[in-house]
């Protein structure tokens, strides 16, 4: 059975009490939950992790070679400033959607880059978080046998 890596950046601990009216009232906890009930529908396995600190997240990503059949991540505020989280994306070649609860494209002009997207198969944002169950979707798809 494969394995999704679900990864989320700084900030998204406090899902639920940050900024409600942006981010939503569910919790990480919520969140995961959800993602944990959908991954067993679709016949994948699912593991967490949601780290404050950048190299944490890229130390992730590496230990993600091998374990992991994709990844899914929301790396927050990382999403627009971090060179090195998209290099180690595409040092350990899995596939990748990037999520976000909201949609940066329609937010402050420095949401709308995404170091991230240029290493992900697809970017999905706006959906709130229903958008990590439609990246479990996606992966699903990807990794299933041929
Ligand atoms: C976010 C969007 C980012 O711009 C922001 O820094 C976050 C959350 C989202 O899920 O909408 O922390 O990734």
């Amino acid at each position: 059975m494969p394995s999704v890596l679900v990864l989320n950046g700084p900030n998204l601990n406090l899902l639920g009490q940050r900024q409600p009216e942006v981010y939503g009232h569910a919790t990480l906890a919520d969140v995961e939950a959800s993602c944990a009930t959908h991954a067993t529908a679709l016949g994948l396995g699912v593991a967490f992790l949601q780290s404050n600190h950048e190299g944490a997240l890229i130390d992730a990503v590496h230990a993600a070679k091998g374990v992991h059949g994709g990844l899914i991540i929301n790396a927050g505020a990382y999403t627009h400033t971090s060179i090195a989280l998209m290099d180690a994306v595409a040092s350990v070649e899995l596939p990748m959607v990037e999520v976000h609860l909201s949609n940066i494209h329609a937010r402050e002009p420095f949401r709308h880059v995404s170091y991230l997207s240029k290493v992900a198969i697809g970017q999905i944002c706006g959906f709130g978080p229903q958008g990590y169950l439609l990246a479990l979707d996606a992966l699903a798809a990807r990794l299933a046998p041929k």
